[in-house]
């Protein structure tokens, strides 16, 4: 990829084809002190308030630097490699780490180990590419005191507050809103999906655990999904079409969304999944596609409950779980109450938190 010039036309040639760079394009990008904030790198002019018919009276590349005079009088001078940059819409450091498939076969999950100053340096760089990679990291000697999961998730981005409060507490309680609160298995599912947006990730720290059941699973909805469209192709079509209601209420609040189970980009690879079959709510539809749904949605509730797929561990005092709330499904097996206690603590933050931290230390770490 490079930029050449011709009879003051600026081309960007991507290897295979030059094309001319829209004047404005580059009007808009000046960055001399008076028009752009080194600071903030935003501008100080509104471009909207410029003709868009600007044209380019000189230019000429000088080393690193593009160096052009508009025809309205501005000079600029543009490092090359960033024009470039953009053109190869690498802001993709997130779409850059390839999401890994994984089974019950995941094999042995490292831990990263907390400390104070991890924040700002490559431990959580390496720990956000992992996040990215997989799902979902462990960190395990966590400060347990003084609902430390909030100052954790406000460390990396901010805590997304809901309804339920800035975090919330997992433990047996008598008369629960939600059978988190019981000490019955939890089948894999996804946190909220009836929340406009859904939290993206959800943080969840364990206070104690005493109880010899009570383990915490995860299942891979990337992997899932695949093999679904595999060898169901039909039940998969149907899943990334029909758009279900998800529901819930207390006496506050009513909280409702419609999405499919199997939601997909614009390049048809997925996006979220969503699975609480507890509060989901098909629409009336003709009987024939509402069998196909029916199908679909036991088998892939088949398929995240089977041992195949779903990996099972048990969260220690002082072990943060980090997890996608997008990708994975999680859930727990039983316990038994008169053993002890068994005691979490849950937030959530949403990818801007992650992206912006992991962008953020790339920047300061200065990794190509
Ligand atoms: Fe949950």
């Amino acid at each position: 990829m490079k930029i050449e010039l011709r009879e003051n036309k600026i081309l960007f040639d991507n290897g295979t084809s030059s094309k001319e760079i829209h004047p404005f394009w580059l009007r808009e990008r000046v960055n001399n002190d008076e028009y752009l904030d080194k600071n903030t790198q935003q501008r100080k002019f509104d471009p909207t308030s410029l003709q868009t018919n600007v044209s380019i009276k000189q230019a000429k590349i000088n080393n690193d630097l593009l160096e052009i005079v508009f025809n309205d009088g501005v000079n600029s001078k543009l490092e090359i490699e960033k024009i470039i940059e953009e053109f190869s819409r690498n802001d993709s450091l997130i779409k850059s780490i390839k999401r890994e498939k994984w089974d019950s076969k995941f094999g042995k999950i490292d831990k990263f180990n907390y400390a104070e100053d991890m924040f700002e340096n490559k431990e959580m760089y390496d720990m956000l590419i992992k996040f990215y990679k997989y799902g979902f990291v462990l960190i395990k000697n966590v400060p347990t005191k003084k609902n430390f999961i909030v100052n954790f998730a406000n460390s990396i981005g901010s805590v997304r507050r809901t309804n339920f409060g800035e975090y919330f507490d997992v433990k047996s309680v008598p008369n629960p809103n939600d059978l988190a609160y019981t000490s019955l298995p939890l089948a894999p599912h996804t946190d909220n999906p009836y929340r406009n947006p859904v939290p993206c990730i959800q943080l969840l720290h364990c206070i104690k655990n005493e109880v010899r059941g009570g383990l915490s699973t995860l299942v891979d909805g990337f992997t899932v999904t695949e093999d679904l469209k595999k060898e169901f192709k039909e039940y998969y079509d149907i899943l990334t079409k029909i758009k279900v209601k998800f529901k819930f209420i207390d006496k506050d609040v009513v909280l409702e969304n419609w999405s499919e189970l199997i939601q997909l980009d614009e390049n048809h690879e997925l996006k979220q999944v969503k699975f609480s079959p507890r509060l989901d709510f098909v629409p009336i539809l003709d009987k024939e596609e509402l069998d196909l749904y029916y199908n679909a949605r036991n088998k892939i509730s088949e398929m995240y409950n089977s041992d195949k797929y779903r990996i099972e561990f048990k969260l220690m005092p002082g072990d943060l779980m980090m997890m996608d709330n997008y990708r994975l499904l999680h859930g727990r097996t039983s316990f038994d109450t008169n053993e002890g206690n068994r005691y979490l603590q849950g937030c959530y933050i949403d990818y801007d938190s992650t992206e912006g931290k992991l962008r953020h230390l790339k920047r300061k770490l200065k990794f190509k």
